[in-house]
């Protein structure tokens, strides 16, 4: 693995700022499956903003409001958060937050690191952005929250639970894992939305995915349950808190 390091206060993951990048060998297998948002990246956050008109950023504060357990240098894992946005409204809860970005598109990764010259992170803070996908996460890595914000829609229904396994095993024991993403929708306008969507990235990215998969059910086949949830958009999306169920949890719904 090829690390670059940007800047660096002291020899600790604390006010680090690091970008790596796997050597070309180490490039996971799943990476070359994972759906590099690239060529979408320089319009890809204006757009969500004239199509749903701030729902996904909105559902993503209230998850990350409710969801971000209490302690204040926690460990992060965020993976596929596009342009950067998701970092300050973090920072801006957690700002000793010690983060592990992981984002498949290094175009995204360039906006991002533009963005965080304009809003640098906090003192405390700390940051590794890396590319890759969850198969780039290492196998001692362990995060006290996961991250994943409108990516398990990206992921083929025959992809998607390897993924998440992995991310899964990243966990501290009852870590909250936070998800907001478009529900699986079967019929009425949920469901042209997302034709439109897949046909559209299919188009402009090359996304493999070309419906929906059954991201919470695959979730609830890991034993997580939703302890917390809101809808958006006319509940075509979803935010949700999820840990490992006590008795009395909900069924993701
Ligand atoms: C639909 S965009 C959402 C970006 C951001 N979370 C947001 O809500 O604005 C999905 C992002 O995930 C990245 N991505 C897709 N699959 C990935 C994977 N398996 N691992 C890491 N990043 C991934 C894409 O490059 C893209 O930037």
């Amino acid at each position: 693995m090829r690390r670059l390091l940007i800047g660096c206060a002291k020899p600790s993951f604390t006010g680090l700022f690091l970008f790596t990048m796997p050597s070309d060998s180490s490039i996971p297998t799943s990476t070359t499956h994972a759906a590099d948002f690239g060529p979408a990246a320089w319009f890809y956050d204006t757009l969500a903003g004239l199509i749903f008109g701030g729902a996904l950023r909105r559902s993503q504060r209230a998850t990350l409001a409710a969801g971000l357990p209490p302690n204040p240098a926690l460990r992060v894992l965020v993976l596929g958060g596009g342009a950067g946005w998701v970092l300050s409204e973090l920072w801006r809860l957690r700002p000793q937050a010690q983060v592990l970005y992981v984002e498949v598109s290094e175009a995204m990764l360039a906006r991002t690191r533009a963005r965080l010259r304009r809003h640098p992170m906090p003192a405390g803070a700390a940051l590794e952005l890396r590319q890759g996908s969850e198969a780039s996460v290492r196998p001692d890595e362990r995060f006290d929250v996961i991250i994943t914000f409108f990516v398990l829609d990206c992921f083929t229904q025959a992809a998607l639970p390897g993924a998440l396994a992995r991310l899964h095993a990243a966990r501290h024991p009852g870590a909250p894992w936070l998800v907001t993403d478009f529900w699986p929708a079967r019929r009425g306008w949920r469901r042209w939305l997302l034709r439109a969507m897949y046909w559209f990235f299919g188009f402009t990215v090359g996304l493999r995915a070309w419906q929906m998969p059954p991201w919470p059910a695959e979730l609830a086949a890991l034993g997580l349950r939703s302890r917390w949830e809101q809808h958006f958009f006319g509940r075509a999306i979803a935010g949700i808190i999820l840990n490992e169920a006590p008795a009395e949890a909900n069924e993701i719904s």
